[in-house]
């Protein structure tokens, strides 16, 4: 192969990579379901009361992943969490498990698009906003949509993060994991 011969590079098309896709990409439904009324938990001083452990918490951490960069691992739909816990007491931490609609952080409100062809609903992180529109969801699912397909589009009222109760955490997963983030294991 040449390397020179700019033939190879234009088939390439990196611009469309880049953009996350040509016009022949297949758009998904990302759908954050909503929460079943009031966490069922005890309340977060509750929770805190018992005693967490840093390895049962690195492994509830695995299911943080899918949106969240902990050290190593993970994708970084929500804030990267290294650290996180060090920088903030463990009530600020068990809350925004517990109730993440509560207070939702900075550059990480929800968007909630609909698109005209296909009429799906796509939940995430706007990241670019032009045409096409750049969202990011759960999983790091990252899609592009030509102005021309977007219906509709609302900021979302509440977090996209799962919470505790949706992820089948119980009171003491939430102890672990919060102890977790606070050591220095992460
Ligand atoms: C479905 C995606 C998703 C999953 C799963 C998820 N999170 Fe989140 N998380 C987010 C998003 C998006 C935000 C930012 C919006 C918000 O504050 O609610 C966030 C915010 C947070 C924050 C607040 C961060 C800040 O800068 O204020 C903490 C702490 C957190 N998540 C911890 C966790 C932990 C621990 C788990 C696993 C038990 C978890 N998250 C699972 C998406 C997720």
């Amino acid at each position: 192969m040449k390397w020179n011969n700019d033939r190879w590079w234009k088939s390439y098309k990196p611009g469309d990579k880049l953009k996350g896709g040509n016009a022949k990409q297949k758009l998904v439904s990302v759908v954050i379901p909503e929460e079943q009324g009031p966490s069922k938990l005890p309340s977060v001083a509750e929770i805190l009361k018992l005693k967490g452990d840093v390895t049962r918490g690195k492994a509830v951490a695995g299911r943080c992943i899918s949106c969240h960069v902990i050290g190593d691992l993970g994708l970084d739909v929500g804030p990267n969490l290294t650290g996180f816990g060090k920088r903030f007491p463990a009530d600020v931490v068990a809350r925004a498990i517990v109730e993440p609609s509560a207070e939702i952080s900075l550059g990480f409100e929800g968007q909630h698009l609909r698109t005209h062809q296909d009429k799906l609903d796509i939940m995430g992180v706007v990241l670019a906003d032009g045409d096409p529109v750049i969202i990011r969801s759960m999983g790091g699912i990252t899609q592009s949509i030509p102005a021309s397909d977007l219906k509709s589009r609302q900021p979302m009222k509440r977090s996209l993060m799962l919470s505790a109760d949706q992820l089948g955490l119980t009171a003491q997963d939430v102890a672990d994991v919060v102890e977790y983030l606070r050591s220095s294991e992460e």
